[in-house]
């Protein structure tokens, strides 16, 4: 039997992922001592993934400067002392087989609020108190405290902290560095008009509002040199009136490829409060706009842009099909992963494959696989 297109392996530059199942970022809001630094419950959580057939786990958002981070119990990346500890998360992904991957962010204007976890902080609330927030412009998320403008000077130093992290996340061994273009944060709300009203280089055009990200892209892929593989997370849309679309995306997708870009990983939303029809695949049609606006680029790397599609993809048929179908070349799942971290060998099952070596269930667990 072939297998599914799923299971194909995923050429990243010189690497090869052993399928197209993505584990997406998601911040676990586990660093008690708010030191940045990895704690043993991420090695296990990420390594448990890995052990349950994940072709590529994106580590979540960790911070390129302490004042970016999302919240304090975020993972960072913006001191050498913050490596040992991502280290031994890519070498507990490795021995589960996937490739691994770290997501680099900054929460600008969103920056500084308590971690969400359901049933035990409560919901998030606003800003905590004395933080640092800063953004493109002075424009306050709702319910968030008003953010400083960026000088040009503190922009180029943001650009650095992006390269700097970069670097360190190499040092730790990742093979993919993903930046954080989406759901409202740094890059994102300099990319949107909705959040970026600078007069400067930085803004009033497309052109300009672009600028920082594709200023970040070239400067990470710089800082990490041709082998390793260079993603972005975007919101391909604001779902809001005169916001960002799926057109500007793709526009800005063929620029992101230009400057060394290897992989979009297409998101939606998360800038400003807006309706958005959730449901199925609700975001797969952007990957698709996305894949068909890069397809036939060429990376400088010499491959193909790579296009991954996330949100609400939770079943294998339904992943099979989005892969089939052509509207991205791998999918990833989140929500159903903190349900089971051995979701890619149910999907593969689901699929009609019963080769546990194919479906990548660890060989210890054998006996246990479905009667
Ligand atoms: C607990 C949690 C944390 C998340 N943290 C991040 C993050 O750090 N970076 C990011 O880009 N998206 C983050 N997300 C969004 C997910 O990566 C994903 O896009 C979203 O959950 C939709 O996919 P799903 O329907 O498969 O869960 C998070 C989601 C959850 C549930």
């Amino acid at each position: 039997m072939a297998y599914p297109q799923l299971l194909q392996p995923l050429a990243l530059r010189s690497l090869a992922a052993r399928n197209r199942l993505w584990l997406p970022p998601m911040c676990m809001y586990s660093v008690t001592a708010e030191d940045g630094v990895v704690t043993d419950w991420h090695v296990v959580h990420y390594g448990s993934r890995a052990q349950g057939g994940f072709g590529t786990i994106i580590v979540e958002a960790s911070a390129v400067t302490p004042e970016g981070r999302l919240s304090p119990n975020d993972l960072g990346l913006w001191d050498d002392a913050q490596v040992a500890g991502h280290r031994r998360i890519v070498e507990a992904i490795h021995a589960g087989g996937a490739l691994a991957g770290v997501q680099l962010g900054h929460g600008g204007r969103k920056a500084g609020t308590p971690p969400w976890r359901p049933a035990v902080e409560g919901a998030r609330s606003g800003t905590l108190p004395g933080w640092n927030l800063v953004a493109p412009s002075a424009a306050a998320y709702p319910e968030h405290a008003t953010p400083r403008a960026l000088t040009t000077t503190e922009i180029a130093d943001t650009v650095q902290a992006f390269a700097d992290a970069a670097r360190r996340a190499v040092a730790a061994g990742y093979d993919v560095i993903e930046l954080h273009g989406a759901h409202g944060y740094l890059i994102h709300q300099f990319l949107s008009p909705l959040s970026n009203t600078r007069t400067d280089a930085y803004g009033g055009s497309a052109e300009g509002r672009r600028r920082f990200a594709l200023e970040t892209a070239q400067a990470v892929r710089e800082a990490i040199g041709e082998e390793k593989v260079l993603d972005i997370r975007l919101s391909a849309t604001d779902w809001a009136e005169g916001g960002l679309t799926g057109d500007d995306t793709a526009e800005l997708a063929r620029q992101l490829v230009a400057v060394g870009v290897d992989v979009l990983h297409v998101s939606t939303g998360g800038n400003v409060p807006a309706k958005v029809p959730v449901g199925p695949g609700y975001q797969v049609p952007f990957a698709g706009q996305v894949k068909h606006a890069v397809a036939g680029m060429t990376t400088p790397g010499g491959g193909q842009p790579q296009v991954v599609a996330v949100g609400l993809i939770d079943s294998g048929l339904q992943a099979e099909q989005i892969l089939v179908a052509g509207l991205a070349d791998a999918v990833a799942t989140g929500r159903g992963a903190l349900r089971d971290p051995y979701l890619p060998v149910r999907w593969a099952h689901e699929l009609g494959v019963n080769d546990w070596q194919a479906a990548h269930l660890p060989v210890q667990y054998w006996r246990g696989a479905w009667r």
